[in-house]
Formats: C-alpha cells, structure tokens, sequence
C-alpha cells in the first residue's frame, strides 16, 4: 500500500506527543552520557515535531532533544508551542535542563502543558511558566 502525503500528514495528526517522543529517542546520538532523550511537540496549527539529543566529542557542542524538535518546528514555519512531551530513561520524570527552559519559554505561554516522562510510564505534567517563573523575556528590554 502506498501512503499518500493526505494519509501521513492524518497519521502525525493522530500519533501522540508520547508515541513521538519515545520514538524519536531511539534515534539520540548520545554516545558520551548514553542518556537518551526524546522530544515531541505539538505547535498550534496542531501538527508535531521532534527532537532527540545530539551530542559531540567537543561535550559543549550537543545540542538537546527540546532544542531540536523547537529547530524542527521553526524550520517547518511555525512558532508557537501548544504542548511539550519530554522523556528519558531516567528514575524519575526527566527535567528539562536551564537552557531548555528559556528556548521553551521562547516559543510557549506560561500556561502551555509540558509532559515530563520516564520511558516507563512515569509521567509529571508541569507548564512553561512552572518550568521558569521569572523568565527573562522582551519585555525586560523594553526600555532599551
Ligand atoms: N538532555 C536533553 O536532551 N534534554 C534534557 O532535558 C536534559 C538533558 C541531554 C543532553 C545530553 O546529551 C544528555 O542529555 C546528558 O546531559
């Protein structure tokens, strides 16, 4: 069967953030920490991107999954976040790292769902503003 662009663009529709997210992780190249991590969001013309972590020898030079789904999202023509799905092998729900706050504050209101999960099932649901209360944004720089 041949699967029309109609047919997949319905089938990333109805995936979930969660099915996205574990199966972008498989892909992370984390050679180094071997911690994986996947990420899935949903922009608000409802379509979903991901993003796994790519590291490097030169360790400062990896990039992490948030960061990759955001790039795959702005590439794509979109800028506005609806809802994050991060996961990991870790012992509890994966935390996004500081820098993964502020780019997800970049792109989400405070009040959008961020799913933090383990690859077990483990799920925290928390939001942007949760995530980095007090963010630095541009109205900080209004003045200027
Ligand atoms: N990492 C992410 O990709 N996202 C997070 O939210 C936490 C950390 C990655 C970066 C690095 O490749 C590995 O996990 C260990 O820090």
């Amino acid at each position: 069967m041949k699967f029309s662009d109609h047919m997949i663009k319905k089938w990333e529709i109805v995936m979930s953030l969660k099915e996205a997210a574990l199966s972008v992780r498989e892909k992370a190249y984390a050679p180094y920490s071997n911690f994986k991590v996947g990420a899935a969001l949903r922009s608000t013309s409802g379509e979903i991107f991901s993003g796994c972590n790519v590291e490097n020898v030169a360790y400062p030079e990896g990039t992490c999954a948030e960061a990759g789904a955001i790039a795959a999202m702005v590439a794509a023509g979109e800028q506005k976040l609806a809802e994050v799905y991060v996961v990991a092998s870790s012992p509890q729900p994966v935390p996004p790292c500081g820098g993964c706050r502020q780019k997800l504050a970049e792109f989400g209101n405070r009040d959008v769902k961020v799913t933090l999960a383990t690859v077990e099932g483990d799920e925290f649901e928390t939001t942007i503003g949760q995530l980095l209360p007090g963010a630095f944004d541009a109205s900080h720089m209004e003045d200027s």
